[in-house]
């Protein structure tokens, strides 16, 4: 496979992507384990990495290894209260260490999953998951001067790019700069000095809100600014950006970033956050679309399901997810973005509009696959539910 380096302007022999398809990484990837498939991995570590992030690190009962890119995340499905729930996490791992893989759980206050993982999940104990998945890697935008940008436990897939080209000896110039609410909140902090004082291109940054019980922080205080950015990363219009947290973060990064001048071509985000993006009930990221915009009539359509011979109406503003929710019909759902494909339903009759974001293969939509959480009814629909 061979990309074209835009920075340098001629066809790259040291791409991100070259390099890990040399390793044989990328031709392993999907082949074994692909989003659809659930494996058991068996817990072998869990490390506090500060008061409420810890990172569980799992391995393939069959002990072998994982095929992944930097930046993918994986659906993890737990039974609690005799439901089964999943939810979405990034692989903190880089693919270059392939024969376990972590994910790094900030626990959420009230959060069904994440205290779940922390209270539960120990050295030993097993946890079902679906394979990889996701857009947000390097590979996708390779270039040799990144930014990369990442608040609270957002900093997941940028550590997995960041270990993953340390351990490929990249020499990728790299400013990696983490806001955090005060010092003892830096997930990976060690590390990362570590890390970037043997990679003389790679240059790691926090910035925290308040500096907390650490009276001698050095570091800058306060919220990244354009300011800030220009006084740390002067070059920052040169690099392309990788993004990562919540979404009032990452809408003030790319306010900042537009108003600084940087091109949006060279923005790239991941969004952990469902409700942020949510149309009505926190589960649909998909916009909820007005209606119909020549007659300003909204279309009502009946949904019948195939299985439990259940029904309900739902209209075309919102996605059928969320009208299933609505009726009390239980789907299962993770990213709620049309990305891990937790939600893939067959429509057996019926049209839908769907705008996913990488969850779904053609193949898939050709046998008449869709992700609920993105879909839009265009008729009367029957679901293999
Ligand atoms: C692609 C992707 C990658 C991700 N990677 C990571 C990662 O690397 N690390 C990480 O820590 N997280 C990650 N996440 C987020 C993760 O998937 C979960 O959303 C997160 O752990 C919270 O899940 P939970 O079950 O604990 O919380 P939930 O139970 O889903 O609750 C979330 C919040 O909503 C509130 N809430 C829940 N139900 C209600 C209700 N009925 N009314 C009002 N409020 C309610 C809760 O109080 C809580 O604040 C990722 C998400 C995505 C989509
Ligand atoms: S819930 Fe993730 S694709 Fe629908």
């Amino acid at each position: 496979m061979m990309l074209s380096d835009r920075n340098s302007g001629s066809t790259s022999v040291n791409a991100f992507a070259d390099r890990l398809a040399d390793a044989g990484i990328w031709e392993r990837a999907g082949a074994r384990w692909s989003s659809a498939e659930k494996k058991t991995l068996i817990c072998c570590r869990v490390v506090d990495e500060t008061h409420d992030v810890k990172t569980f690190t799992l391995s393939a009962e069959e002990g072998l290894p994982f095929s992944f890119e930097p930046g993918q995340f994986v659906t993890i499905s737990v039974e609690i209260g005799g439901q089964a729930v999943t939810r979405c996490y990034t692989i903190s791992s880089p693919p270059t260490r392939p024969y376990t893989l972590s994910i790094t759980v900030k626990r959420v206050p009230a959060g069904v999953v994440s205290n779940w993982l922390h209270d539960t999940l120990h050295p030993g104990s097993s946890l079902q998951v679906y394979g990889p998945s996701g857009v947000f890697t390097p590979s996708s935008h390779p270039t040799r001067k990144s930014l990369y940008l990442s608040a609270g436990s957002g900093i997941t897939p940028l550590m997995s790019m960041t270990r993953a080209g340390y351990d490929l000896g990249l020499n990728r110039d790299v400013v990696f700069l983490h806001s955090a609410r005060t010092p003892e909140d830096i997930i990976f902090r060690t590390e990362l000095s570590q890390l970037s004082a043997s990679a003389n291109l790679l240059k790691v940054l926090h910035v925290c809100e308040g500096t907390g019980f650490e009276d001698n922080w050095k570091g800058p205080v306060g919220r990244l600014s354009l300011e800030l950015l220009e006084r740390q990363v002067p070059d920052f219009r040169e690099r392309e950006v990788f993004t990562c947290g919540p979404a009032g973060y990452m809408k003030s990064v790319r306010n900042i970033l537009v108003e600084g001048g940087h091109d949006p071509d060279r923005y790239h985000q991941e969004s952990f956050d469902i409700a942020a993006a949510s149309a009505d009930d926190g589960v649909t990221a998909a916009p909820a679309l007005p209606c119909d915009v020549t007659t300003g009539v909204r279309h009502s359509f009946g949904v019948r399901l195939a299985r439990s011979g259940r029904t309900f109406t739902m209209d075309d503003t919102e996605t059928i997810l969320a009208a299933a929710r609505k009726a009390g019909v239980p789907v299962p759902s993770s990213c709620g973005q049309g990305l891990c494909g937790t939600c893939k339903t067959s429509v057996l009759e019926g049209d839908v509009d769907m705008q996913h974001n990488g969850g779904i293969r053609q193949r898939e939509i050709d046998k008449g696959l869709r992700l609920l959480c993105c879909s839009r009814a265009k008729s009367d629909l029957v679901l293999d539910l």
